[in-house]
């Protein structure tokens, strides 16, 4: 990535420090677009290898920031705390928290085990809570500012297959409000993402027949197209800015409007208005 592929000004983030958790797909964009942005970059990550990788792709990128590192794994209290600590030691403060690591497997309620419910809800829900609460005990009260941004998922009209990560996420949305209320007072905005249908490389862990749907989803979005990390990554960056600074406790949708319809509907508006730009009005 270089100066030319961010929308936003050269430099807006030079001298803030940011913490991202998960270092790949949607969490790389992000960890990406904000270096380019002059931030220095901490990623936290379970996996030692997605780190590598992480802080590999991110050296590629043109930024005047530092880059590093940390196992952090966000459903362990003495994991958050080491990686925090880490992080503040090394840059001194942390300005800018994004709650992005996460996980979920596609499974019907039916046969959903309680094993694979409890790891969604422990990684996605309370995960986001302790690394927030983490964050702003070591860095942020003291610091009397901070924002940070949750990122969750298009849920709002339920998430089939999807039980435990939708309800984890709805509970995230929830979570948000919670603590901008809370956490106002210590000069801390706490704000949401809810990305769409995005084009990611997490969907490669999926078996065949989720990847086609994923893929089909595209008629049941009105934009037409699916999304792109990038434009996840942008909502992130602009919440994250002083263009933002009077926002706290609001989820931004970032889906092409998918919510908005029935499945059907979608489709059926862009035929009729494929249908009807034809005809010329009397
Ligand atoms: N990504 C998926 N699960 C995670 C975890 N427990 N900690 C950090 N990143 C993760």
């Amino acid at each position: 990535m270089h100066r030319d592929d961010t929308i936003f000004r050269a430099g807006l983030f030079v001298g803030k420090s940011v913490f991202v958790t998960g270092g790949t797909g949607i969490g790389l964009a992000i960890a990406s677009e904000l270096r380019l942005l002059g931030a220095d970059v901490i990623i936290g990550s379970r996996k030692e290898e997605n780190l590598r990788l992480g802080c590999e792709a991110l050296e590629g990128v043109d930024g005047p920031g530092r880059v590093l590192h940390h196992v952090c794994n966000i459903r362990d209290p003495e994991s958050i705390d080491a990686a925090v600590a880490y992080a503040t030691e090394q840059l001194g403060r942390i300005d800018f928290l994004v709650n992005n690591a996460g996980g979920q497997f596609p499974a019907p309620a039916v046969v959903m085990p309680k094993k694979g419910w409890d790891a969604v809800i422990e990684t996605n829900l309370t995960g986001t809570f302790l690394m927030s609460q983490a964050v702003v005990n070591q860095a942020m009260a003291e610091q009397q500012s901070g924002a940070i941004v949750n990122i969750i998922a298009q849920m709002w009209n339920g998430f089939p297959m999807m039980a435990h990560t939708g309800a984890a996420r709805a509970g995230v949305d929830n979570l948000t409000k919670t603590l901008a209320l809370e956490w106002a007072q210590l000069g801390v905005r706490v704000n949401a993402v809810a990305p769409g249908v995005i084009l990611s490389s997490g969907v490669q862990n999926y078996a065949p027949v989720f990847q086609q749907a994923f893929l089909d989803s595209v008629n049941y979005i009105p934009a037409g197209r699916l999304g792109t990390m990038r434009e996840v990554a942008a909502a992130v960056a602009f919440l994250l800015s002083p263009a933002a600074t009077f926002i706290t406790g609001t989820t931004l949708r970032v889906d092409g409007g998918e919510p908005l319809f029935g499945s059907s509907a979608a489709g059926q508006l862009r035929e009729t208005f494929e249908a009807v730009k034809t005809e010329p009005y009397e």
